[in-house]
């Protein structure tokens, strides 16, 4: 059991690649807290992951009150936190020139801002033997795709990255360490949400297109980007912070 004994908090976490890394997490000893919005969707994970080891808090991360609410009830109890997964996110993947005021302030407030506020108000909570935050990324940060406008979501992870290497050099010194995962595309609800409404040629192209872009040759299942949370959240990746980790079956490769 490589969490035993520690406390995660996971965003994100009723479904899709947060709810994986919960399950492994739970699965390696950790407790763990999954935050979002549903209730229902909430009580379904916490289900499913059957164990008496999770919590859950609903809340909306894209507004502050949302944030204070999460942060009190987790800094409320008298347990420390000893990992947070800013997970997560929306992707408004539309052409530039139709990119709304709104859906600008959507993706950052919970791309950016929920990411940032949140890992400051549990700042007091983390464990004093510290603690590991990771923050979910994207390839988009650095990759266009072709018929895949991306330039809101893009700039919104790439402003994660920049965010987290900078936590990682203002918190390592308190035994904070801040990592990042930058998954290529993966089968969750927010990617069906994205495809399943296209037509079926362009639903043929597209996976023609993995197929040729991916090495490993398909998309990711939530499931792939399990390992490497564990492992960053672990005492395994004691000497790693600042790091931006590609899990992405090799598309960032090429
Ligand atoms: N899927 C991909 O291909 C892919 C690729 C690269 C990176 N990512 C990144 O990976 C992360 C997870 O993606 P996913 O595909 O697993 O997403 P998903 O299937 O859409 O799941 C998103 C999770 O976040 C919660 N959530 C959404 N808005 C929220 C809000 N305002 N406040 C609190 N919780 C909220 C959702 O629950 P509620 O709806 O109940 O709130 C759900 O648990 C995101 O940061 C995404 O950008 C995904």
């Amino acid at each position: 059991m490589r969490l035993q004994g520690k406390r995660a908090v996971v965003t994100g976490g009723s479904q899709g690649i947060g709810l994986a890394i919960a399950a492994a997490f739970v699965g390696e000893g950790a407790e763990v807290c999954l935050i979002g919005r549903d209730a229902q969707k909430l009580h379904d994970a916490r289900k499913q992951l059957g164990s008496d080891a999770v919590e859950t808090v609903s809340a909306d991360l894209a507004t502050p009150a949302g944030s204070d609410k999460v942060s009190d009830e987790i800094a409320g109890s008298d347990r420390p936190v000893d990992i947070l997964v800013n997970n997560a996110g929306v992707a408004f993947l539309v052409p530039f020139d139709t990119v709304t005021q709104e859906q600008f302030d959507q993706s950052f407030s919970l791309n950016v801002s929920a990411m940032f506020f949140l890992t400051q108000r549990l700042l007091p909570a983390f464990a004093p033997s510290g603690a590991s935050v990771i923050n979910i990324s994207s390839y988009f940060a650095g990759k266009m795709i072709p018929k895949r406008p991306s330039s809101l979501y893009s700039l919104s992870k790439g402003a994660v990255n920049s965010l987290t290497k900078s936590l990682a050099f203002e918190l390592g010194p308190r035994g904070i360490r801040v990592n990042a995962i930058a998954p290529g595309t993966v089968d969750t609800p927010m990617r069906r949400k994205s495809v399943d409404n296209r037509p079926e040629a362009a639903k043929a192209e597209l996976q023609a297109y993995v197929e040729r872009s991916y090495p490993l040759g398909r998309i990711g299942r939530p499931d792939d980007l399990a390992g490497i949370a564990v492992y960053l959240a672990s005492d395994e990746a004691a000497w790693t912070t600042g790091g931006i980790f590609a899990v992405d079956g090799g598309y960032t490769a090429g």
